[in-house]
């Protein structure tokens, strides 16, 4: 019975048409072969590049942090997904142009199209759902709740599906078109964690994912982060006679190539004919090239060794005739034209750096698990940091249980680390030289031993040592917040979050004794620090540093996927109850279970308005032109700049 049903199912998938193109990437090249389109995220803007005389054809502004992009049909249009700016941007590539620009939900990631250019779909970061636009009239036609925080997406026109993954679990959802909804679901480790890619096998029934395990209970530069690619079998879940069917094979990445350690698996690719699979890694700026064995086991073989790659490859793409391989290098702004075996043939370069050349510099590090910043490639700032955001983790740190924070507003919001251990991010070369990354560091000469007991940190003043540290600053206080998708409009508030801001800003709840200012804190560089003891320091037998913390800003609350600093708090409303006992954190026992809800309704919609580029409390080692998010171009970096001196947290107008 079980050799029937697969065999039947294997046998649809024999059938497939190939099509190239159905899965969300950078990079998309044309179903003809001869010109391709990629998008650079933080240039806003998209570069249409020729195959035949490898050459960059030109380069269209679109604006906003960009995503994915896919052709429409034959082209000349193609369609971005502009991540910040919640939008899918219709481009003519021959007209040079965008010639519409199509509103969607919040955060669109991955953009998948059919063949014929009538559908799309995208994948909607947070909260979680897929978009299915119509391209002819250019509107969303249907949008599907999957899962939370997705982002790979491939369309399978075989069985009529969409198969989507979770970006902080490497779950994968299958999606049936004809019903609209999740029919099936395969799940990994509970460490699979940074899943943003997915592509199917053009007959074999096999989904392969490209991700990494956060191993949270070792803080080690060979032992915290892995490298995998998992291939999900899609068949289903049992056999004809109900029992259960092993779905799943994981490769660990680092042992696939002997003592060779590749980092940050971020996207993989299949020849057309199915032999082979490449894959590329962003950490250590190289890629493999596998052969697809045709088994239930092994599944993929290494062919020869790894090959180098540019800086932070991001992209990867096979022509529809096989014979080349194109690669995005996200960091040099080239694509590089390979051949089958990933000989190097030609490098075309797509934009110009960024921002400046602090920033580059800054971001180059902070992706890299290469010396300086490890001397054991495992371990990258942006494996739990990726493009500023965090890893939905939470990590068994030597000073006891931290949940990762996203690096959006921190500028404004000095000193760092949940109990204001830190006042510069030039102190993360601690992190860097310490047991996590193992690395030679960011200057040359010694540097402070680390105690737990003591705020080596703060009395260890690292700016200006090295061009390189302030770079990485530079790049770290670079990430601004995005407004809250739970608003009705920009500046406006429902009416349950506008009662819930009343009794924020109350005197009863004293919520606004602490989280004061635009950014919903009182962090200040000034000393003394102001921390609090909110009464959660007891939650956690290995705490040493508690029971006083820095006061979390707000912004941004409704995107995290646990609370407080040990991430036991599962949602706004335990913060407010459950962890709330005795009133310690605000005074919120008096409050009804609808004012819970008020309350946390205003939570959720913060921000509501854009705060300040600007305050009391910032840094100056930033990029001098205001700017949000890692958009736009030019900008003058400050890496020359002094200290700020030190100036009182002024209480910012409330607005
Ligand atoms: C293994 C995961 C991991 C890696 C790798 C990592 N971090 Fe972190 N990061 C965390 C965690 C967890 C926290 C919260 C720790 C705390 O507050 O004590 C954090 C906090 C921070 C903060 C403070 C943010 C704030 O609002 O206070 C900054 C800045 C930061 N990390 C930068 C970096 C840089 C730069 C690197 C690379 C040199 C790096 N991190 C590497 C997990 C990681
Ligand atoms: C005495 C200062 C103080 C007051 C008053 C206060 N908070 Fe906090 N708040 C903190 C501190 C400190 C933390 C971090 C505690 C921890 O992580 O263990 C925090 C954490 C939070 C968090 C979790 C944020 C995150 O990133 O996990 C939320 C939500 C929050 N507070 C909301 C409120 C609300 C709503 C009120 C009013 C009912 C309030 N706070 C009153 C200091 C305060």
């Amino acid at each position: 019975m079980r050799h029937i049903i697969v065999s039947t199912w294997v046998g649809m998938w024999f059938l497939a048409p190939l099509s190239a193109g159905t899965s969300n990437s950078l990079m998309d090249v044309r179903a003809d072969g001869e010109q391709l389109v990629v998008a650079n995220p933080n240039h806003g803007s998209v570069t249409l590049v020729d195959t035949v005389r490898r050459s960059k054809v030109r380069e269209i502004s679109v604006g906003g942090k960009l995503e994915g992009v896919t052709w429409v049909g034959k082209g000349p249009i193609v369609v971005a997904t502009v991540y910040d700016q919640d939008r899918l941007a219709f481009v003519d590539v021959e007209a040079g142009r965008v010639i519409a620009s199509l509103p969607v939900a919040d955060e669109p990631y991955g953009i998948v199209a059919d063949t014929e250019g009538r559908r799309a779909w995208v994948t909607h970061d947070y909260p979680g759902q897929v978009s299915e636009v119509d391209l002819e009239s250019r509107r969303v036609v249907r949008t599907i709740p999957v899962g939370r925080f997705i982002r790979g997406i491939a369309w399978s026109p075989t069985d009529h599906r969409l198969y989507v993954t979770e970006y902080f679990t490497a779950r994968l959802h299958a999606v049936d078109l004809t019903q609209g909804k999740v029919v099936d679901t395969w799940s990994g480790q509970p460490q699979d964690n940074l899943s943003r890619h997915v592509v199917l096998h053009p007959r074999r029934p096999r989904a392969y994912l490209t991700h990494i395990r956060s191993m949270t209970d070792v803080i080690s530069a060979r032992g915290s982060i892995f490298p995998h690619l998992t291939v999900y079998r899609l068949i289903p879940a049992t056999d004809g006679a109900g029992s259960a069917v092993d779905r799943r094979t994981s490769l660990a990445l680092d042992t696939y190539n002997n003592v060779y350690v590749v980092t940050n698996p971020w996207e993989a690719a299949i020849s057309p004919d199915g032999r082979r699979l490449y894959s590329i890694y962003a950490g250590t700026d190289d890629g493999n090239v596998s052969t697809v064995i045709d088994d239930d086991y092994r599944e993929l073989e290494r062919w020869e060794e790894p090959v180098r790659l540019g800086r932070n490859p991001r992209a990867i793409r096979v022509s529809p005739d096989g014979q080349t391989v194109y690669v995005y290098n996200s960091l040099d702004f080239t694509v590089s034209i390979h051949d089958a075996d990933m000989k190097r043939q030609a490098v075309v370069p797509v934009c110009e750096p960024p921002h400046s050349p602090e920033w580059w510099r800054g971001k180059v590090l902070f992706n890299s698990a290469k010396q300086p910043m490890s001397n054991a490639r495992w371990v990258a700032c942006s494996s739990c940091h990726p493009d500023g955001g965090h890893d939905g983790r939470v990590w068994r740190n030597p000073e006891g249980l931290r949940r990762t924070t996203g690096l959006w507003g921190i500028a404004h919001t000095h000193p760092l680390h949940w109990s204001a251990d830190r006042d510069e991010v030039q102190d993360f070369e601690f992190t860097i030289r310490g047991r996590l990354m193992s690395g030679r560091g960011l200057f040359d000469g010694p540097i402070a031993r680390k105690r737990v007991d003591q705020p080596t940190e703060l009395t260890e003043k690292l700016a200006g040592r090295s061009k390189d540290l302030d770079s990485l600053a530079i790049y770290c206080n670079s990430f601004e917040f995005t407004l809250s998708p739970h608003i009705p409009a920009p500046g406006k508030l429902s009416e349950s979050a506008q009662r819930g801001r009343e009794l924020f800003f109350s005197p009863q709840t004293r919520c606004a004794e602490c989280h004061r200012g635009p950014y919903y804190t009182d962090s200040s560089l000034t000393q003394p620090y102001r921390k609090h003891d909110v009464g959660t320091g007891q939650d956690d037998p290995t705490e040493k540093m508690g029971p006083l913390y820095d006061t979390p800003t707000l912004l941004g609350v409704y995107r995290l996927t646990s609370y407080l600093h040990h991430g036991k708090a599962a949602s706004l409303r335990d913060v407010l109850t459950t962890f709330n006992r005795g009133d310690r954190h605000g005074v919120t026992s008096h409050l009804s279970n609808g004012q819970i809800e008020d309350l946390v309704e205003f939570l959720k919609s913060l921000p509501y308005e854009a705060p300040p580029r600007e305050t009391p409390n910032t840094v100056p080692y930033r990029l001098k032109a205001a700017r949000r998010g890692e958009t736009g171009s030019g900008g003058v970096g400050s890496s020359s700049a002094p200290r700020p001196a030190e100036q009182p947290n002024q209480e910012a107008a409330r607005r």
